[in-house]
């Protein structure tokens, strides 16, 4: 079949394999190729064993795959036959030399743009996928295009919003989509290509255009925005704990106000994942970058609270079960760093399961999807660690519950069932806020929820 444009995706990924799944399924004239150095990732794209768990997203690959959708290793041949091609490798923070722990790693992207410029015989259209550090559109330009073997190379900025766990969703009805291009005639024309291609299911409105830095930052600053109103609210959870308010009731109070709005306001242990954190420290790095380091110290600040928020959580824990989990059994109900994904990158849990075990307490993990990913995690940790996919059994003779994910299975599971079979006194810390609290009380946990007054059966001093 005639395909009326070939497009090439570089990196099967969370995002990757999503986004162009997405968009083979609304656009059947495209052909759309995906590819991968990771010969493993691409052999689970072709089965039906998917290599992430999204919802929704087993049915968009099936319908599309063979038909206008392949998954290949074949990255130099999808090269050559491709007109636009995306990179969403991965940017993760860098471990080594200068920026260590705050820069983004380009070595793949590096890689991916140099695997561009020696295969390919015709001009293409570079799309940033990825989340990148302001001006790597520059960087990508200088390294296309230092053969001047007359290709055209135009590179575009398309940052992805999609949330981990609602992905199909958000690809199919975004809020926005954002494209940064050059103002050129070329990066002009390049960037009117790609609204085509979006234009296929979303309204014209929600397609926005941009110089490509402002692209390249607004990404950045969306994440560090979102992240931001999690690291208040968290914030504030910890003024309600000390002062008998109660954070649900002050996150409606505030969210009520149009001006605010209601989203993104749940405390919690502290939000995870492998974006946020990422690229505020990426912020933080660029604005160092540029001698700005109140601006820099302002968004660190958001981390911070984050990180001070997970610990606070351990430090809860260690006071109210007396001082002292050395021996004592915790189930980590939920390893995922958020609902409906099986992703733990950066996941909260990772860290109150270290510190846990630096305590010396035993702990049992259960999750319903990312079981697989936890026992990597906790690959080597320092203490007694065991994984049940039944959460029955894993809270069976523990001390305590620690709730991590807020998967909706939890809510319904019979905690009077629970109780009976836990050591007592028998402890519940809701790092989600996400079980009833007054329930759990009258069946005779003590419960210690995040930003309300706790709620026990010990006689005050
Ligand atoms: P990922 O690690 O899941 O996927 C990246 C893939 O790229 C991997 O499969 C890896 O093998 C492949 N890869 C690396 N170098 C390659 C090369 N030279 N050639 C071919 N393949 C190569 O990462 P991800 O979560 O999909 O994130 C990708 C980018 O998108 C990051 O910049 C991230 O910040 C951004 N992003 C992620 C999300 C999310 O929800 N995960 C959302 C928006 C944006
Ligand atoms: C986030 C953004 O929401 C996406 O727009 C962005 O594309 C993506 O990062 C990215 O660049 O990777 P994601 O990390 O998948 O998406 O999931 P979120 O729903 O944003 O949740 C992030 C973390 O914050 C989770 O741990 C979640 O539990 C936590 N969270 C979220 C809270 O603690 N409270 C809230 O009110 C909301």
């Amino acid at each position: 079949m005639d395909f009326e444009k070939k497009i090439l995706c570089i990196g099967a990924g969370y995002v990757g394999g999503p986004t162009m799944a997405v968009i083979a399924n609304k656009c059947p004239q495209y052909k759309v190729t995906i590819v991968d150095i990771n010969p493993e990732r691409i052999a689970q794209w072709n089965s039906d064993d998917l290599p992430i768990y999204e919802p929704g997203l087993a049915q968009v690959v099936k319908e599309a795959r063979g038909r206008n959708l392949f998954f290949s290793t074949e990255i130099d041949k999808g090269i050559r036959e491709s007109e636009i091609i995306f990179v969403s490798v991965n940017t993760p923070t860098k471990t080594f030399g200068a920026g260590a722990g705050m820069a983004a790693d380009l070595q793949y992207w590096d890689k991916t743009a140099r695997q561009i410029r020696e295969h390919s015989t015709s001009d293409k259209i570079i799309v940033e996928k990825s989340t990148l550090p302001v001006r790597t559109a520059q960087a990508m330009e200088r390294i296309l295009t230092v053969d001047d073997n007359g290709i055209r190379f135009d590179v575009l900025s398309n940052p992805e919003f999609l949330a981990e766990g609602t992905a199909i969703k958000d690809l199919e009805n975004p809020d926005r989509v954002l494209i940064g291009s050059r103002e050129t005639r070329s990066g002009l024309k390049a960037r009117e290509e790609l609204v085509e291609i979006y234009a296929n299911w979303i309204p014209r409105e929600r397609i926005i255009t941009s110089n490509i830095w402002s692209s390249e930052l607004s990404k950045l600053v969306a994440n560090a925005f979102l992240a931001q109103r999690i690291s208040s609210i968290n914030s504030v959870s910890a003024i309600c704990e000390k002062t008998g308010a109660d954070v649900t009731e002050v996150a409606r109070a505030i969210g009520m106000d149009s001006r605010v709005g209601d989203r993104f306001l749940n405390a919690s242990v502290g939000f995870g994942g492998s974006c946020f954190k990422k690229d505020i420290l990426n912020l933080v790095y660029l604005c160092r970058n540029y001698d700005l380091e109140e601006v820099a110290k302002y968004w660190e600040g958001v981390v911070k609270i984050n990180d001070y928020q997970k610990e606070r959580f351990v430090l809860n824990m260690l006071n109210t079960m007396f001082n002292t989990l050395a021996g004592k059994k915790v189930c980590i109900l939920g390893f995922a760093f958020k609902a409906d994904t099986g992703d733990t990158r950066e996941s909260p849990a990772i860290f109150i399961a270290n510190r846990l075990a630096e305590e010396n307490a035993e702990l049992v993990i259960t999750d319903p999807n990312a079981l697989k990913n936890a026992i990597k995690d906790l690959d080597g940790i320092d203490g007694k660690v065991s994984f049940e996919e039944d959460p029955y059994k894993a809270a069976d003779g523990c001390d305590a519950i620690a709730v991590m994910t807020e998967w909706d299975v939890y809510k319904g599971l019979d905690f009077e069932r629970i109780y009976q079979s836990m050591t007592k006194p028998a402890f519940i810390f809701d790092g989600r806020n996400i079980l009833d609290h007054q329930k759990l009380y009258h069946i005779g946990f003590n419960v210690f929820p995040i930003g309300k007054p706790a709620l026990t059966h010990f006689e005050a001093e």
